[in-house]
């Protein structure tokens, strides 16, 4: 990391090939690779979906920008499935012209918009199957409260399959994504079981066969070292294996099992390495003798290459690269460089008591959801992103210059 932040500069994100594809390999183990449809809303950059094209995966894309990316990747585009509460007819133009293998329709109106662009290729139902689930814990509610997808309340969902069964569509069968950072095996369990549940009424029903079964993404990944998230190899078998039973148990074709991991592939690939800057001591409060001083390590990024801390309160660890022997006896807090007191990227995390301006300053677990939400806020300019793979790095998404972040402006003259 040290000799990296020297060539590089700093901050910059640095991405583990290995890490990559030793994550994706926990999910091929139970599913052919196409059937892995890496959701490129975690990190989307031609080099990624190179890689993954390479490794046979499918892609999750959102919006034409993702879509673009995975074409100019030359990532086969029957290998794509395409989502979003409200793609634009130009976007759908776009994908049905690339030869995008699936589509996940998310609503009626949209049923019928594939309908007017003659959607040639396969379509999922989304479902909301009333299993909420985030970080710890999961919530079953009767009726899922979302903009995504139909719910299974009031047969709704139902009601969708009979539309799209309607039109002169390829129904190939249902989509579920029940949350993000997900540790509990339960609420895989409990929406497989009511996706079948669904499937089995539209063959009673209306006479259709679900033959594909995509449950979405979602799995969890330790942040610090508090998180004990299940081995992904072993969560994705134990899913598999009770989504494939509870087709069978209802007499119906067991379908495809498909899935579209984001932060659980590309999360532990990511590092980012900061340099500090400052380090600023605030006395406690008067009267607060129980309160510790509070430390603040300003780092020269912040919420606009990580936001995740000031929009979810999401939690890192950190450690100092260029000394990772010395002892983390001091409580302190890591902010970034923007004119906004929110700009906290830790807000408690034990370093080196004498840390110091000059020191790299290394957050783990930052491969997904970092660079993919990134802004210039401030007029910052966006890190670079460095691949490693068997001791050789290379550049894979450059920093950007001054020049980049004024592009797009248009002078009065
Ligand atoms: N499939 C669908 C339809 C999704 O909406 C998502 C994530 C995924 C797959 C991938 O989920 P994952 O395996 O990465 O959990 N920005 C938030 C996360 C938003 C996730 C949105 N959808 C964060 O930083 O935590």
């Amino acid at each position: 990391m040290t000799q990296l932040a020297e060539e590089h500069g700093t901050p910059v994100i640095v991405f583990d090939r290995a890490t990559l594809e030793a994550r994706a390999a926990a999910y091929t183990r139970e599913v052919p690779p196409a059937n892995v449809l890496y959701a490129g809303k975690a990190f989307c950059c031609i080099a990624v979906c190179e890689i993954l094209r390479d490794l046979g995966l499918g892609l999750d894309v959102c919006t034409g920008g993702e879509l673009a990316t995975a074409l100019a990747a030359g990532f086969p585009p029957e290998r794509i499935v395409f989502h979003g509460n409200n793609k634009s007819p130009e976007e759908l133009v776009m994908a049905r012209d690339a030869g995008v293998g699936r589509i996940v329709a998310d609503s009626f109106d949209e049923l019928h918009r594939l309908q007017d662009v003659g959607w040639p290729h396969k379509v999922l139902i989304r479902v909301t199957p009333g299993v909420e689930a985030h970080t710890h814990e999961y919530v079953q509610t009767g009726h899922e409260d979302s903009k995504f997808g139909f719910t299974l309340a009031d047969g709704i969902a139902l009601s969708a399959l009979r539309t799209a069964a309607g039109l002169s569509l390829d129904l190939a069968g249902l989509h579920a994504h029940i949350g993000s950072q997900i540790f509990e095996e339960d609420a895989f369990e409990l929406a497989a079981a009511r996706l079948a549940g669904l499937a089995g009424e539209a063959t009673e029903k209306l006479g259709l066969v679900m033959r594909e079964l995509d449950l979405g993404g979602g799995l969890g990944i330790a942040y610090t070292p508090d998180d004990d998230p299940p081995d992904p190899a072993e969560l994705v078998a134990a899913i598999t294996r009770v989504a494939r039973s509870a087709f069978a148990e209802r007499g119906l074709a067991v379908p495809e099992i498909l899935f579209e991991p984001g932060r659980a592939l590309a999360g532990p690939a990511g590092v980012t390495v900061y340099r500090v800057g400052t380090v600023k001591r605030i006395p406690r409060a008067r009267g607060h003798a129980d309160q510790p001083d509070r430390v603040y390590v300003s780092v020269d990024g912040g919420m606009s290459d990580n936001p995740r801390h000031a929009l979810y309160g999401a939690v890192y660890e950190a450690a100092l690269a260029n000394r990772m022997g010395d002892e983390a006896a001091l409580w302190c807090s890591v902010a970034g460089k923007h004119c906004e007191s929110g700009d906290v990227l830790i807000r408690d995390v034990r370093l080196p008591a004498d840390v110091a301006p000059g020191d790299l300053l290394c957050i783990p677990a930052t491969g997904a959801y970092t660079y993919s939400m990134a802004s210039n806020y401030n007029r910052l300019p966006r890190p670079p992103v460095v691949l490693v793979h068997e001791g050789e790095a290379s550049v894979i998404v450059r920093r950007e210059s001054y020049e980049d972040v004024l592009r797009l402006d248009v002078p009065l003259g």
